[in-house]
């Protein structure tokens, strides 16, 4: 069966896309910082018959992610690694002028920093895997100048800039940025608490990731509303 590295897979589009990939056979190494919400999760992946290795921890902590690969390996290698758990750098977002820079370098660590870690920890798993993917969820924050969104923008934007290099360097896996647009989520009530306009499920982008997966694109960029529509 192959296997999948999800962080930040407890609940929002990391156990969603988690749990579409346990529908369909495969293995998974997931985490997150809260082990009984993790837990919970682990649960009902396993009941979809996968195998599932469910670590708590921090993404930022380099034994953690030695952790997360060496359980891919246990369960029979890296066919897919999911950067998926991400830090705002400030609840509720706040402008520029107003941004902790310790918060923007919370989001640099978590969203890029401990992503590379995390692919340079399972890069000779993914290399000997029989089509290797790597799949970073980034943010129309990458891309669009929205206000408040900057720290965390610029943290998706060099997380999407890895990406590319990433793929260029490595032809034999694909690479993958997404951006999954909005969702009814945890971090977006945290970003934006007094937004109440109705945001899609994240169970709804799934099909788009699933659709890399199925497809195969070259690495690049890709925006879920588009791989929803194109079919
Ligand atoms: N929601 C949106 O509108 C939206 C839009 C564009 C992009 N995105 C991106 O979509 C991805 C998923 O976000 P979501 O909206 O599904 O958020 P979510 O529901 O809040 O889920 C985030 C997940 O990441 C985990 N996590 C956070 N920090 C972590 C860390 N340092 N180490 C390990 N796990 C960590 C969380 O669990 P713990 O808190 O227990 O650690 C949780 O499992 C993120 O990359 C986000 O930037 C979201």
């Amino acid at each position: 069966m192959p296997v999948a590295i999800i962080t930040g897979a407890s609940k929002g589009l990391g156990r969603a896309f988690a749990e579409a990939l346990a529908a369909r056979g495969w293995d998974l190494v997931v985490d997150a910082r809260d082990a009984e919400v993790l837990q919970g999760t682990a649960t009902a992946l396993e009941a979809y018959g996968a195998r599932v290795t469910a670590l708590p921890g921090d993404v930022t902590d380099a034994g953690h992610r030695a952790a997360l690969v060496a359980g891919a390996r246990l369960l029979g290698g890296v066919d897919l690694l999911v950067s998926n758990a991400s830090a705002l750098g400030a609840e509720p977002l706040v402008r520029l002028a107003e941004l902790p820079l310790d918060g923007l370098r919370r989001a640099l660590e978590v969203n890029v920093v401990a992503a590379l870690g995390l692919v340079r920890e399972a890069l000779p798993s993914l290399r000997a895997a029989p089509a290797g993917a790597v799949l970073t969820v980034s943010s129309d924050a990458a891309a669009e100048a929205y206000e408040t969104w900057g720290g965390y923008g610029a943290s998706k934007a060099a997380l999407d800039q890895l990406a590319a290099v990433l793929g260029a360097e490595e032809p034999g896996l694909r690479v993958w940025a997404v951006d999954p647009g909005d969702m009814a989520t945890d971090l977006y009530a945290a970003a934006v608490p007094d937004d109440d306009d109705p945001r899609p499920d994240p169970v709804s982008v799934v099909p788009a990731l699933l659709r890399l997966l199925d497809e195969r694109p070259a690495s690049g960029r890709y925006g879920a509303p588009a791989l929803l529509e194109e079919r």
